[in-house]
C-alpha cells in the first residue's frame, strides 16, 4: 500500500485518484481491507481531511475542486464495498457448496413428431433443388380458392369445410395459395416447397383434426411433363419410405390442376401384402398432385403457352401416422409429454 501521505490537497486530486486506485487493488485480505479503510476512509482518513479544508480555498474554486474530491469518495467507497462483498459472498459459497452432490437433472426436449417428417420431407426437396417458402395462414379468398380456380360456388369448396373470418378472409384450408404467392413474387423456373399450418372446420375425432399441417410443392419450367412429376414423386418415395417403394397413380379431381391425380406409395410396413395400417389394400393414400391448371397460370400472369408444371400437397399428419404407427391424430396436439417424448 503506498504510504500514508499528509501531501494530498486539494491541488493534488488526480495524484491520489491513481494511488487509491491502485492500492484498492492491491487489498488481498481483511486486514489489509481494514488499513485501506483506516487509511482513506476513516474518521481521520484522507477524504475526511480534504473535506475539511475545503472551506479554507477560494470560494470560486471550491465548487468544482469540492465536487471533483466528493466524486472520486464516492466512487472509492462503492468500489470498496463491492470488493468487500465479493469476498463475503465467496466465502458464504465456499461453504455452502458441495461439489459432491449431483447436479439438477433436466430434461432434454426434442423436436415434435411432426416437425421432424416436416424436416426430413424438406430436406429431400432441398436435395432435389427445391427452395422453401411460407406463406400466412390467414388468408384472403383470392389466394385460398379464386386463384385457384376455384371460384365462389364452386362445388369443389365443399372439399374443404372452411373457418371463415369475414367475407373475404379465412384461415387458409390449404398450403397450395403459397403456390399464387410464389408465382407473383418469382419468375420461372420456380422449384419450391411450401410446409405450413392449415385449418378445416372438420369434426374432432381420432382421424382428423381442426388444424393440420402440409407440404405443397410446385415446379414451374418450360416443358415440365408428367412424366417429371411421376419422376420426382417417386424419388421422394424411395428416399422417404425406402428404396423398394413403388407409387401408383390414380386419376382424381383438384380444380387447381388438370390433369389431377393421387398418388399411393406402397405400404411400407407389409410391402404390399396388405395389413392393418394399409387396411389390407397394400396402398397408402398419401399425396394429391396434377398440372397446374392453365386457368391458374393466367391468374399470376405467366404464360400457359409458354409454361407448364406440376405441383403437388401431402398431409404431414398422415405420414406421420403411418410412419410412427399412430392411431390417433389428437394425440399430435395434446402436448403429453408421455407421448412426445417417445420421439
Ligand atoms: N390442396 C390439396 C388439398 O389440400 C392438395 C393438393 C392436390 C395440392 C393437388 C396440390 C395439387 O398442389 O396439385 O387437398
Amino acid at each position: 500500500m503506498t504510504e500514508v501521505s499528509d501531501s494530498y490537497t486539494l491541488d493534488n486530486l488526480d495524484e491520489l485518484e491513481s494511488n487509491v486506485l491502485s492500492d484498492l487493488k492491491s487489498i488481498s485480505n481483511e486486514s489489509e481491507a481494514e488499513s485501506f479503510r483506516i487509511k482513506y476512509l476513516g474518521k481521520k482518513g484522507v477524504f475526511r481531511q480534504l473535506l475539511k479544508s475545503l472551506g479554507s480555498i477560494d470560494p470560486q474554486k471550491r465548487k468544482e475542486v469540492g465536487a471533483k474530491a466528493n466524486r472520486l469518495r464516492s466512487l472509492v467507497e462503492t468500489e470498496f464495498s463491492k470488493a468487500h462483498w465479493k469476498k463475503e459472498s465467496a466465502e458464504v459459497v465456499d461453504k455452502s457448496f458441495d461439489p459432491s452432490l449431483p447436479g439438477f437433472p433436466f430434461h432434454k426436449g426434442s423436436l415434435h413428431p411432426l416437425m421432424q417428417i416436416r424436416d426430413q420431407i424438406r430436406d429431400i426437396f432441398i436435395s432435389m433443388g427445391f427452395t422453401v417458402s411460407y406463406g400466412p395462414e390467414v388468408e384472403s379468398d383470392f389466394y385460398n380458392f379464386e386463384a385457384l380456380n376455384t371460384p365462389k360456388h364452386h362445388p369443389a369448396r365443399d372439399m374443404q369445410d372452411t373457418f371463415y373470418i369475414d367475407q373475404n378472409h379465412l384461415l387458409r384450408t390449404h398450403t397450395s395459395p403459397v403456390q399464387i404467392r410464389v408465382m407473383e413474387n418469382q419468375k420461372p423456373p420456380i422449384r419450391s416447397i411450401m410446409p405450413g399450418r392449415v385449418y378445416r372446420n372438420e369434426e374432432i375425432s381420432a382421424r382428423s383434426y381442426c388444424l393440420f399441417h402440409q407440404v405443397e410443392g410446385l415446379y414451374v419450367d418450360k416443358d415440365v411433363s408428367f412424366a417429371d412429376l411421376k419422376g420426382t414423386l417417386l424419388a421422394f418415395s424411395k428416399r422417404f419410405f425406402d428404396e423398394e417403394t413403388k407409387i401408383k397413380i390414380r386419376p382424381s379431381f383438384f380444380p387447381f390442376t388438370e390433369p389431377s391425380v393421387e398418388i399411393d406409395v406402397e405400404c411400407f410396413l407389409c410391402k404390399g401384402q396388405g395389413c392393418s395400417i394399409c387396411k389390407q389394400s397394400g396402398w397408402l393414400e398419401v399425396l394429391g398432385a396434377g398440372m397446374v391448371h392453365p386457368n391458374v397460370f393466367k391468374s399470376v400472369g405467366i404464360d400457359p403457352e409458354k409454361y407448364t408444371g406440376f405441383a403437388f400437397g401431402m398431409g404431414i399428419e398422415r405420414i406421420a401416422l403411418l410412419k410412427f404407427g399412430i392411431d390417433d391424430i389428437r394425440l399430435f396436439y395434446e402436448n403429453d409429454t408421455r407421448f412426445l417424448s417417445q420421439f
